[in-house]
């Protein structure tokens, strides 16, 4: 953005709000500024400032709940809390409002406009993402295509390529994050169904009595507010690909009538009496094991059965570390495609993502990725840019796990060779003329002995 980043000040103290807004004029924003909240919305309501910067304690409604209403309203406004004595229990609920910092008061005007300057610059990534997410209508990773370079993550792209053809259902299963959405729009984008519609439905996300009319739609008059007919998913999705995501939080009655859809293709909408005949493929995911919650009694086992037809199973990033490197190149990439500067990652911040045992999964380090961008200076996200808590996890149990040679007396003088030379490629990022460099050997000789690694084991392993 060429022009000026819009800044609205709220502050009841007239003094420190005129000091605020000539501070923030001279560091190049577009400042406005307002003695109270309800103000504040109206103004923030009609142009979107990039940072709202508002103290803590206002009278009428407080910056806890200045920030609720903000996102309530979807506004991607990014809140500076400024006040005296913050206690800890309102740094916290208002950061789990979604407030980006705080500023203790009395104000260093330095600090203050470093935090104004990073907020601005959160805001701008989140803005843009949106507006990637709009223009394309996917998530804006999705266009990137799948990082697959572990040997694990290459088998679940076969399977993919080999069942999207069909119209057989496909049931996703793995832990949260690590790319179940993904793997279900793949199989529809090397469909025959690619270009028909592909409809995501969180079936955990949906109150339960609306589920049922959310898949299958209901005709005017079905229920008390049923105004008009209304269609349902199964419809919308006609010709194209139905994303049945959380499956296993669908209740046993709902269970029962999907069971039918699959089995008929045909359904009748909520009250309706006519059947309807449609042509959709189902892919089903959930983080829960199924097979358990049939065990429990909690999930049908014929629809188990039925969905289970083809089973893909995304394994969490703990277990393909190789894919850090490259999950962490594409992340990067998506970042410069935006516009942004290039950036790199440096060798030990490399290494200590790849040591780090990633519970929230490839999600968690696409957002960790995309917060070391926003508070990283220089050209190269150091480990000193990283969550401490990150870089020490990385340290403790994983490091135990992965990170040390993992070989004994016994071992070959060769293999250690090759293990530890993969882990040297691993550890800066995949860079041959780099790694050459710390092993101390030269380039040709380690794509030599690349090679034939490669054509012995046919894969990559052990990074
Ligand atoms: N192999 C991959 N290559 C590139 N990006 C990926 C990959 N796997 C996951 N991602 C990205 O990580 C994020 C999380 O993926 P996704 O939403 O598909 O996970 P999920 O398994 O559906 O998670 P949840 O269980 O929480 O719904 C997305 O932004 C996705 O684009
Ligand atoms: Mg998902």
């Amino acid at each position: 953005m060429t022009d000026k980043p819009p800044v609205l000040v709220v502050e009841d103290d007239d003094a420190l709000r005129e000091f605020l807004v000539r501070a923030l004029k001279v560091d190049g924003y577009a400042v406005q500024a307002a003695p109270d909240a309800a103000s504040a919305l109206g103004i923030a309501e009609g142009q979107e400032p990039a940072v709202l910067v508002a103290e803590v304690f206002l009278k009428g409604m407080n910056g806890v709940e200045l920030v609720k209403q903000l996102r309530q309203r979807q506004v991607s406004t990014q809140v500076v809390l400024v006040a005296r004595n913050i206690p800890t229990y309102t740094v916290v609920a208002a950061m789990k409002q979604g407030a980006f910092d705080f500023v203790e008061k009395p104000i260093d005007p330095d600090y203050f406009l470093l935090v104004v300057r990073r907020a601005v610059e959160h805001w701008r990534l989140t803005h843009e993402n949106q507006a990637l997410r709009r223009l394309s209508g996917l998530a804006a990773q999705d266009r990137d295509g799948m990082v697959a370079e572990s040997p694990s993550m290459r088998e679940v792209c076969k399977t993919i390529e080999l069942v999207a053809p069909s119209d057989l259902t496909v049931l996703i299963t793995g832990e949260s994050g690590v790319g179940k959405e993904l793997v279900a729009n793949r199989l529809h984008a090397l469909s025959r169904r690619q270009g028909k519609p592909f409809v995501a439905v969180n079936c955990g996300a949906i109150q339960e009595t609306l589920l049922e009319s959310e898949l299958f739609g209901h005709v005017k008059g079905a229920f008390t507010g049923a105004h008009q007919d209304h269609q349902g998913l199964f419809e919308v999705a006609d010709g194209g690909t139905l994303f049945l995501d959380e499956i296993g939080e669908m209740n046993l009655d709902l269970q029962v009538k999907l069971l039918r859809v699959l089995e008929t293709s045909e359904f009748r909408r909520v009250g309706g009496t006519k059947l309807v005949k449609v042509d959709v493929r189902v892919v089903a995911a959930t983080n829960k094991r199924l097979a358990e919650q049939v065990q429990a009694g909690r999930f049908r086992e014929d629809l188990f059965y039925r969905l289970n037809v083809i089973h893909i199973e995304v394994p969490p990033l703990r277990e393909r570390a190789d894919d850090i490197p490259a999950l962490v190149r594409a992340f990067l990439e998506a970042h410069h495609r935006k516009g942004l500067p290039r950036r790199e990652v440096s060798p030990e911040a490399l290494a200590a993502l790849t040591a780090y045992p990633w519970p929230g999964n490839v999600r968690e380090l696409r957002n960790i990725i995309e917060r070391s961008l926003i508070l990283c200076r220089g050209e190269t996200i150091l480990a000193d840019d990283l969550p401490a808590a990150l870089v020490r996890g990385a340290h403790t149990e994983a490091a135990s796990r992965r990170s040390e040679p993992t070989y004994d007396l016994a071992t070959p003088l060769a293999e250690v060779e090759r293990r530890h030379i993969l882990r040297v490629l691993g550890a800066n990022g995949g860079n041959k003329v780099r790694t050459a460099r710390v092993l101390g050997i030269n380039v040709k000789t380690l794509y030599n002995k690349l090679k034939a690694y490669e054509s012995a084991a046919g894969r990559v392993e052990g990074i």
